[in-house]
């Protein structure tokens, strides 16, 4: 029976995981005017993401269902529990890492236990940020958001999450967003592309949404540099 200390060889449950603003700004090209709307986390994870562009006077709401499964405290060790646990799998597996974002797995461990303390924090002092809530159906009005991010769910857990879990998510993000969702990465945890991507972009252009590419200037898993950026082909009137 593997224990604690042995590397993972998967990850196995999804990971709740806490990446920074500063990994946010990259993997989404965030700008200044980007920051300044109101923005949508789902799935918020442990991220510092929330605490950070708030901070600064943003206006930010994170969902993800572990908000309505966990107090703050549990929320708090889960922080540091998953941080290391991603770690561990980085670690064990750090040729399927690019270190350029991160200088080395230390840095990594540090920056992601930083961004959860971060979360920790701001969820005890400002708990209305944090909604908890899951896809396919999020506890939002229509366009309540101008600029949706959903970063390593979807497309990342293809093993577990079906095309139209995809399907399903991606219009109800676009039904939140006034404007535009964007999704990253587009590959796999194994770093193979998604396998359904041209299948899923067909449908959702069935459904009025257009979906572009976009490179981005930040890779940590290794062919994990894009992003797709949804919007409304027609908005009806
Ligand atoms: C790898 S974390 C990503 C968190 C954050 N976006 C980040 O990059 O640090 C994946 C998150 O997806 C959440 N999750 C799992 N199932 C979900 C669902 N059906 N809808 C929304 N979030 C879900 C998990 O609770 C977990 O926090």
């Amino acid at each position: 029976m593997p224990t604690e200390s042995d590397p993972p060889t998967t990850i196995s449950d999804i990971l709740v995981s806490s990446r920074s603003l500063a990994e946010y700004r990259a993997m989404f090209t965030l700008t200044g005017d980007d920051l300044r709307c109101r923005i949508l986390d789902c799935p918020g994870g442990t991220a510092g993401f929330t605490a950070d562009v708030c901070a600064a006077g943003g206006d930010v709401t994170a969902c993800d269902p572990v908000y309505g499964q966990y107090t703050t405290i549990e929320l708090a060790a889960m922080a540091q529990r998953e941080s290391d646990r991603g770690n561990r799998y980085c670690r064990s597996h750090a040729d399927d890492y690019v270190w350029t974002f991160f200088s080395d797995p230390d840095d990594h461990a540090f920056s992601r236990s930083e961004a959860g303390r971060q979360f920790s924090d701001d969820r005890r002092a400002h708990p209305e940020r944090y909604i908890a809530g899951g896809l396919p159906r999020l506890p939002f009005d229509d366009k309540a958001f101008d600029l949706v991010l959903s970063s390593h769910l979807l497309f990342s857990y293809a093993d577990r999450l079906d095309l139209s879990f995809h399907h399903d998510a991606v219009c109800e993000l676009m039904r939140v967003a006034a404007a535009e969702v964007r999704i990253f990465p587009l590959v796999t945890l194994d770093q193979t592309e998604y396998p359904h991507l041209d299948a899923l972009r067909q449908r959702l252009a069935d459904d009025g949404i257009t979906t572009d590419i976009l490179s981005v200037d930040y890779q940590f898993q290794a062919g994990a540099n894009a992003m797709l950026v949804c919007t409304r082909s027609t908005d009806p009137q």
